[in-house]
């Protein structure tokens, strides 16, 4: 196993204080799968203050007990240790507690904040509050409001301990004008100082790496532009179909619900320019700038360099699997994508010419994420003999599963014959560093506690973002390029491989 030196953002030595961490959605999905498995490993790993108080809100009526009942199950189920330590359990518990209300009733917050007083009294917290929206967004504002008036919202930042700090789930909004809306009305209440939003790819080991083995590297720095790149590619996919989410899809789609959030971070994080510290706004800055060096597209370009998918009903491994037109709660008409394809361009110095492809699809044949840089080509001159069957450098940092980062070098096979083959340099989280591998929640949540925005989007990234969006959304909707289809279980419609090989480029297998 591998020496380990203190990483940037690695918060060495930071002590998170107490806190109160009110999680408003609290009987909801992601409380149960991520939230308070990711407390109760923060716990077990000493990483929270003893003074840590938990207050789930949600509508239905429920005891403190049930639902200290209700959450260990979901630890039990979905902590990425288990058996679950009752030991560290009974130390959460003993600090967890259920507040019954609407999200609309002001009369919820007021007792809220009573129950605050007592437990901040109690618990010696300081005044020191984390909100987690773990709710659909159509509730963040009211949400957001009632917080406001009932003066549980910003506070005087001159205040020597106390802190109130706001985790938003995504989507931040469905376009650039819902977005702007939500980031004002966010604004009313909270400064964007305490506004930390949150893309839990951001949490991952491999994305937080990209900054290490780009700006820690001495070998990288000077390959990382349009002289000796050829082209990147991002890939995002999921073998699940929309699992009954089909209403929410239906508005969303592949483009808005990954190609906004998560594959616009990695792409800003590959193409950033060094930030000037690791400072949270510094990096963020640097991000922004990226994404503003994407020009929004036009129609003509939309229908050349987009493509739009839709999975269709096929066997999957000698299973039958639906179509998406025949799912619940899905418009059999429907125009939705279930898979996308791009081609974009960041307008810069470093990147000029550089084309950026990104894909993201659910039901295709594996799961994973990855961005691949493909290096331009050695001159063939020694190898003429070879020059069509050498491969071109890659350097893949695989975000999921199996984080790590391999890169594809030509090598000479063993034997008299000289032939020439791809080999990979593998570098996996798992085997030098051994297997602890916090979930991304439980770094995200430490972070918010700690303070540190780093790891969140900032109002500006996410609308730098949508306009990139909003220009391709534009020209779906005025029909062009028309949606194709995919058999569910393949790698998306024909014409996702036509947007590169016509380039004389193909897409790197996912895993390979
Ligand atoms: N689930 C995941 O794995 C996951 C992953 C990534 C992101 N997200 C995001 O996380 C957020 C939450 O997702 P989820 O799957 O946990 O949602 P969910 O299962 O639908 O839970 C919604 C929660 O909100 C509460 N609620 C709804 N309306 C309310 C009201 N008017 N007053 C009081 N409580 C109300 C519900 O309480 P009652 O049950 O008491 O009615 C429930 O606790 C969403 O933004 C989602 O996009 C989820």
């Amino acid at each position: 196993m591998t020496q380990s030196t203190a990483a940037p953002q690695s918060h060495e030595g930071a002590h998170a204080e107490p806190c109160i961490i009110t999680i408003f959605g609290a009987t909801g999905d992601l409380t149960m799968r991520k939230l308070l498995p990711a407390i109760y490993n923060l716990t077990r790993d000493g990483l929270l203050n003893e003074n840590t108080v938990v207050v789930g809100f949600a509508r239905r009526p429920k005891t403190d007990e049930q639902f200290r009942a209700e959450m260990l199950e979901g630890v039990n189920k979905f902590s990425r240790n288990k058996p679950t330590d009752m030991a560290v359990w009974e130390k959460v518990a003993a600090k967890l507690f259920y507040h019954q209300s609407t999200f609309e009733d002001a009369a919820g917050y007021e007792k809220l904040a009573q129950r605050f007083q007592e437990l901040d009294k109690k618990y010696n917290i300081g005044g020191r509050r984390l909100y987690y929206l773990s709710t659909s967004p159509s509730e963040f504002t009211s949400i957001i409001d009632q917080l406001g008036n009932a003066g549980l919202g910003n506070i005087d930042p001159f205040s020597a301990k106390a802190w109130r700090r706001v985790i938003v789930e995504k989507p931040f909004g469905r376009d650039l004008d819902s977005a702007k809306k939500l980031n004002t009305e966010i604004s009313h209440v909270f400064d964007e100082s305490q506004v930390f939003r949150i893309d839990h790819y951001l949490g991952k080991q491999t994305v937080q790496n990209m900054l290490v083995l780009r700006f820690a590297n001495g070998i990288f720095e000077p390959l990382w532009n349009r002289n000796y790149i050829d082209h990147v590619q991002i890939t995002v996919t999921e073998t699940l179909g929309v699992e009954g989410r089909g209403p929410y899809y239906e508005v969303s789609g592949a483009l808005r619900d990954m190609v906004q959030n998560h594959l616009m971070q990695l792409l800003a994080l590959t193409a950033m320019e060094p930030p000037v510290s690791l400072d949270g706004d510094a990096i963020r800055d640097e991000k922004v700038k990226a994404l503003k060096a994407i020009q929004p597209l036009t129609k003509e370009e939309v229908c050349r360099r987009t493509v739009r998918g839709q999975y269709t009903a096929a066997d999957i491994a000698g299973k039958p699997a639906k179509g998406y037109r025949e799912e619940e709660r899905v418009n059999p008409k429907s125009e939705t994508e279930t898979f996308t394809a791009l081609k974009l361009f960041i307008d810069n110095w470093r990147w000029h010419g550089v084309p950026f492809y990104l894909r993201s699809g659910k039901r295709m044949p594996k799961s994973g994420s990855e961005i691949v840089i493909h290096f331009k080509n050695a001159p063939g001159v020694l190898f003429s003999a070879h020059d069509n069957k050498l491969a071109n450098n890659t350097l893949t940092l695989r975000v999921q599963p199996h984080e790590g980062i391999s890169l594809r070098t030509n090598a000479k096979t063993p034997g008299t014959v000289s032939r020439i083959a791809p080999a990979n340099m593998e570098f996996q989280y798992e085997v030098a560093f051994g297997s602890y591998s916090p979930e991304a929640y439980e770094r995200l949540l430490l972070d918010a506690i700690l303070g540190d925005p780093t790891l969140f989007i900032r109002d500006d990234e996410v609308e730098n973002a949508w306009k990139i969006i909003d220009s391709i959304e534009a020209g779906w909707a005025a029909g062009a390029p028309p949606i194709t289809f995919y058999p569910a279980g393949t790698w998306g419609p024909p014409e996702a491989d036509t947007l590169l090989t016509r380039e004389g480029r193909a897409w790197t297998p996912l895993g390979s």
